[in-house]
């Protein structure tokens, strides 16, 4: 597996992924993507929407604001818990997120530990500057959100915040989705969008970074309900590596599990299981391998200020597993304290059980950015007898689907007839230039799944070949029937 340094130098080269603002020395924790990037991220996220909104009748989708009133992350806490605990250096003022150094130095996982028992294993293991190795600060506590000034300096300016997760816009459009959407119990809203936090250490390229986007659901629940209608044989029977709270505290590791068990030893509720069930899915869906995936339970000491379950999905990334997702039972909380901070009632009307409720939530929640990053990943293979990268993207969500080529500059005249009838359909690139082995590999860096040759030979038995990014294999196609065959192999 290469490095996460040698992922972002060929994710620069080839258009994926660039550092932002490079032009004036950069900023730490932001990037930009490139045209073969931004058509991934679409397609990862146009493929989340249709699976997760478009094609079910029980999820809504919104587009909330990124700039959002205070008063929104006083209720939701996190003005008050979403902290990280930081340490500055004595010398060179550089702020080190406290429990990386030590995850780094010892190897132990300190998230919910005690800040007093956090400074002591700094102080006991000497731990230093990992910059220049001068002597650290005390542990101080840093609040992750991002203020914004709001209106023009007469006095009536504001601060806001920068969302920090798209969750709590559900939360604050609930009711207006309840009024305006005649939805049923149980149903969820969805959304895509920007999130923000100020993280101290930013890095792993587009692991931790300050600007993000996630893809986020919040289902809704009857508070008493239990049974998950939906639940079927392909979540039970699923199976998966599974790292629990308890193993995880005896030091041992994750073991392969069914979701059946975790359902029959109560770990987790049927509904719990039926989404995490179908995220994970989702994941493998889209070709991101399976033993590059486990599924982890928060321990006690790690969760969330307003969780009652936590379930990640990690991805084995060189730097270790690390969550790529995470699903939580946040009940009721987020609800009640909108109702308790606003004054206003955040109960719905069940048709159901003629009763007003304020329902329980289960929340499935995805980062745009580590999905990218795992499916280049699982993507990238460097075939050493082509001698080029190979990026084997599923078809489904490759940037560019169909490469169409001429074999001499002489056709392509024709060859274009063949792109125009094509490029409607299908994600298509013309490329005229260089050899065709040269044009095969770029085309396999780009991750194109099918290229197409017109030849000397099509323009009398009017067939291109077209060759499988995956085996190379060649195959001659009549262009009456292309469209057609490229529809059946995309699919
Ligand atoms: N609403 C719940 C929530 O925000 P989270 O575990 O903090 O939970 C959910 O974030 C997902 O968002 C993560 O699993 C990850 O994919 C993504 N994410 C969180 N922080 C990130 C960061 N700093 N950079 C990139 N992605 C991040």
């Amino acid at each position: 597996m290469i490095t996460i340094e040698e992922l972002a130098v060929f994710a620069k080269k080839k258009g994926f992924v660039f550092p932002s603002t490079e032009l004036y020395g950069g900023m730490a924790g932001f990037f930009e993507y490139g045209p073969l990037g931004v058509e991934l991220k679409n397609n990862i996220k146009d493929n989340w929407w249709h699976t997760f909104v478009k094609s079910r009748e029980d999820v809504y989708g919104i587009d909330g604001s990124l700039i959002t009133s205070g008063k929104i992350w006083e209720a939701s806490g996190h003005l008050n818990s979403f902290a990280d605990l930081v340490v500055d250096c004595k010398k060179c003022k550089k702020s080190h997120r406290a429990d990386h150094l030590i995850e780094d130095k010892l190897k132990i996982n300190v998230e919910g530990m005690d800040v007093k028992k956090v400074n002591k294993l700094i102080v006991d293991n000497k731990i230093k500057c990992p910059d220049c190795k001068a002597d650290l600060s005390e542990i101080n506590s840093f609040n992750l959100m991002f203020p914004v000034t709001v209106g023009a300096g007469s006095g009536s300016e504001i601060t806001a915040y920068l969302r920090g997760e798209t969750a709590q816009i559900i939360f604050t459009a609930f009711k207006n989705v309840v009024d305006s959407s005649r939805v049923k119990l149980p149903f969820g809203i969805a959304q895509i969008g920007k999130a923000f936090r100020n993280e101290i250490s930013p890095r792993n390229f587009l692991f931790r970074t300050r600007e993000f986007e996630q893809m986020e659901i919040e289902y809704f629940l009857r508070p008493k309900t239990k049974k998950c209608p939906l639940l079927k044989k392909k979540h039970t029977d699923l199976e998966f590596l599974f790292f629990s709270a308890v193993d995880q505290d005896k030091n041992k590791t994750h073991k392969k599990t069914k979701m059946s068990d975790l359902i029959k030893k109560k770990m987790l509720g049927e509904w719990h299981a039926y989404w995490l069930a179908e995220s994970y899915l989702w994941f493998t869906g889209l070709g991101i391998k399976e033993k590059n995936l486990r599924i982890r339970e928060h321990t006690s000491k790690e969760l969330s200020h307003y969780s009652a379950g936590t379930f990640d999905i990690d991805y084995n990334f060189p730097f270790g597993w690390k969550e790529l997702y995470g699903n939580a039972n946040r009940g009721q909380f987020d609800l009640e304290q909108h109702q308790k901070h606003s004054k206003k009632s955040m109960e719905i009307f069940d048709e159901e059980t003629k009763q007003k409720l304020i329902p329980r939530v289960i929340e499935p929640s995805f980062g745009v950015d580590r999905t990218f990053l795992t499916i280049l990943y699982d993507a990238f293979n460097d075939d050493k007898k082509r001698g080029n990268i190979v990026l084997k993207f599923n078809p489904k969500i490759a940037p560019i689907q169909v490469g169409v080529f001429s074999l001499v500059n002489k056709l392509n005249k024709e060859t274009r007839e063949v792109f125009d009838m094509l490029k409607d359909d299908f994600i298509c690139v013309f490329d005229k230039g260089g050899s065709i082995g040269r044009r095969y590999a770029r085309a396999d860096e780009q991750g194109i799944p099918y290229c197409i040759t017109f030849d000397f030979d099509s323009l009398d038995d009017k067939s291109v070949t077209i060759r499988n990014r995956d085996d190379t294999k060649q195959k001659r196609v009549k262009i009456s029937e292309l469209r057609d065959e490229l529809r059946k192999l995309l699919s």
